[in-house]
């Protein structure tokens, strides 16, 4: 029951953004602190070459007064030995822009190189923080979340994030530094002409941040929509092989398609809002530069502004403008960033599995209870209904019941990938109920076998010993053997270290729920399930496989979910369970003797031979 993480989920947990931003932090805050001074003193930088000019027309080439100029910069001018010396040198003044040039590159150098540096730390602790958080999730929020869409949260919004942080931010601070500055530059040549060059500035930024609104909904329509195709690219790459099977090919491709066409008119009509506000924003600027020149011209013309104030008041304007247009842009950038990090947000809240305050780490090898325990999906009707039996320690547990009645679902309770809320019975082992049993020691110590093994893309022997690493070759081997798998291990050219999976061997159902079982077996756990796990061998290899784990685990308690009564009559207790409830719970002969689903199958599976497919219960 997958479901798509919708608009209102992202966006219902906005609070403790700031807080998650600077978690992912760590670590590069310092790099980002020094490429903002860098920032500024780049900033700095621009201002200082206006000035430059500005007293080189005025003071040396014109015969303006020294003083109208500040004390420092008279002092500064009389270190060199005053205007009139400098006419007749103004290849200093040439070098002093030479000077702050070398400077402002200086500065952009520190600012790239510190801004790589701390973009990649903070995408690596995101990604980092991000992974181990996902991994920590329950089993039921895996299942309620498209694997594609989880995967893109993990890509593309953590480079919009990124980029938020590495480029907008450093910009934004950057941007306010040139702002105040031009202000506080223009202010001390002309009040008046100031005024009116900030007339249009309030026009402007209003005008961006009412169209900021509408790139924000854009922007969340187009990232959920890429989710969505993610998804179904990720999902119709995994069951290739169902799409090929059934000649899908051209209905998924289609499917695609039309979900791309759909994204891409996404895209397409968020750009034509874009390329409306930025040539409209164009106009505005443009006509707050025409007041500028206007006026200025006829402050000159009056003799209210020198020649080199007027250059240096347009220059210092043209580092106005193009701000507070630059502001509107990040505005519009940073409500992408917003959903980006919404949308890693929605992750990040996501509650982890935890243990109960107290949970302890029991011996796993009493006496299994399920006391009157009753279960729904979320959102779905109840589907195992008071379910009350014992499983005695080191006894062996057969399950037998029709398609969909409740079995996994049972098993998933035990190894608790699903919670069983309070109030819904209670799971014992040896006593203690599961809730208050650290997750990590239960799950050590149930062994599983899915009933749908899945191998990861890696060796034979890595597969195996995936829950013990330090496995010796002799435990390998031994494993191997109980489940059968040896004979299809010496198949292989390269034994244990041949690679399965993608760009590998690819195994049979039955060899690859083989392998499953001998993973299972690299681990010693006193309780060992088997879910459907031996379907897909022969009855000989079934067998085979019984009678070594008996010998192997005299001591384990085991559950066998199975069809086949070869199977469970083996078991020292048979429990046939019926659309979630017990129907049926004995001994094999008991159950034979009753009139019942298993004397049904029983009969079914007597009159056929020994070795034909198990037939499947459908009820
Ligand atoms: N994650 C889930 N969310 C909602 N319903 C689910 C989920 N998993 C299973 N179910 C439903 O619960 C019921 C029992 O499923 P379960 O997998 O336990 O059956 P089963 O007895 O193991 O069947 P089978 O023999 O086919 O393996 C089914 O009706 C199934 O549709
Ligand atoms: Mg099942």
């Amino acid at each position: 029951m997958e479901t798509t993480i919708n608009q209102e989920q992202q966006t219902s947990a906005r609070p403790g953004r700031g807080r998650l931003i600077l978690r992912f932090l760590k670590g590069s805050k310092a790099f980002f602190i020094i490429c903002m001074l860098c920032a500024a003193l780049s900033a700095l930088a621009d201002m200082v070459t206006p000035q430059i000019i500005r007293v080189t027309v005025d003071h040396i080439l014109g015969a303006a007064p020294a003083e109208t100029l500040s004390p420092a910069v008279r002092s500064l001018l009389d270190a060199f030995g005053g205007a009139e010396v400098l006419r007749d040198r103004l290849w200093i003044m040439a070098l002093a822009v030479v000077a702050v040039a070398i400077v402002k590159v200086a500065a952009q150098y520190g600012f790239r190189v510190t801004n790589v540096r701390g973009g990649e730390t903070l995408v690596k602790t995101m990604r980092d923080t991000l992974y181990r958080h996902i991994e920590r999730l329950p089993f039921q929020w895996h299942m309620q979340h498209h694997t594609g869409d989880i995967i893109q949260r993990c890509t593309s919004d953590i480079e919009t994030t990124r980029n938020f942080i590495s480029e907008q931010l450093t910009s934004l601070i950057r941007i306010l530094i040139m702002l105040v500055m031009s202000m506080v530059f223009m202010l001390g040549m002309n009040v008046p002409l100031t005024l009116i060059a900030m007339l249009p500035l309030p026009v402007i930024v209003w005008y961006s941040v009412f169209f900021h609104h509408k790139f924000r909904k854009g922007f969340e329509e187009c990232d959920e929509n890429e989710g969505k195709l993610s998804a179904m690219v990720q999902e119709n790459l995994t069951g290739v092989r169902v799409v090929r099977a059934f000649g899908r090919e051209r209905y998924e491709r289609a499917r695609f398609g039309a979900q791309n066409e759909y994204y891409t008119s996404l895209w397409v009509k968020l750009g034509r809002l874009m390329a409306f506000f930025w040539s409209s924003a164009d106009i505005l600027s443009g006509v707050q530069i025409m007041l500028v020149v206007v006026f200025g011209v006829l402050y000159c013309l009056r003799g209210d502004m020198t020649s080199g104030e007027f250059i240096a008041f347009v220059s210092y304007n043209g580092m106005l403008v193009w701000p507070v247009r630059q502001l509107g842009r990040m505005i519009s950038e940073m409500s992408k960033a917003g959903v980006g990090i919404d949308r890693i947000g929605y992750i990040m809240d996501a509650e982890e599995e935890q243990d109960l305050p107290g949970a302890s780490e029991p011996p796993l090898d009493g006496d299994i209870r399920f006391e009157h325990v009753s279960f729904a999906y979320e959102g779905c009707p109840e589907m195992l209904h008071d379910i009350d039996l014992t499983i005695p320690a080191g006894s062996t547990l057969g399950i037998l019941g029709g398609t969909g009645s409740g079995k996994s679902t049972l098993m998933y309770l035990l190894d608790r990938l699903y919670p069983l809320p309070e109030g819904s019975g209670r799971i014992t082992v040896g006593g203690v109920d599961i809730r208050n049993i650290k997750l990590d020691h239960l799950r050590r110590n149930i062994g599983i076998v899915l009933q749908e093994p899945f191998l990861f893309s890696r060796t034979l022997r890595e597969n195996l010993a995936i829950t013990s690493p330090d496995l010796s070759e002799e435990e390998l081997h031994s494993a191997a053997r109980t489940a059968c798998l040896e004979e299809t291990v010496a198949g292989f050219s390269k034994g244990y270290d041949t690679f399965v999976g993608e760009r590998g061997v690819t195994l049979s159902g039955g060899q690859k729920q083989r392998a499953a079982i001998a993973r299972m077996l690299t681990r010693r756990t006193p309780i060992m399930i088997f879910d459907d796990s031996l379907s897909a061998v022969d009855t000989e290899t079934d067998a085979k496989i019984r009678s070594a784990l008996e010998k192997r685990f005299g001591s384990a308690t085991i559950i066998l979910i199975s069809h086949r009564i070869t199977t469970l009559s083996k078991a020292d207790r048979v429990l046939v369970l019926d659309h979630g409830a017990v129907a049926q719970f004995g001994t094999p002969k008991e159950l034979s003797a009753q009139p019942g689903l298993y004397r049904q199958i029983e009969a079914i599976q007597s009159s056929v031979p020994e070795d034909a497919p198990a037939k499947e219960v459908t009820k």
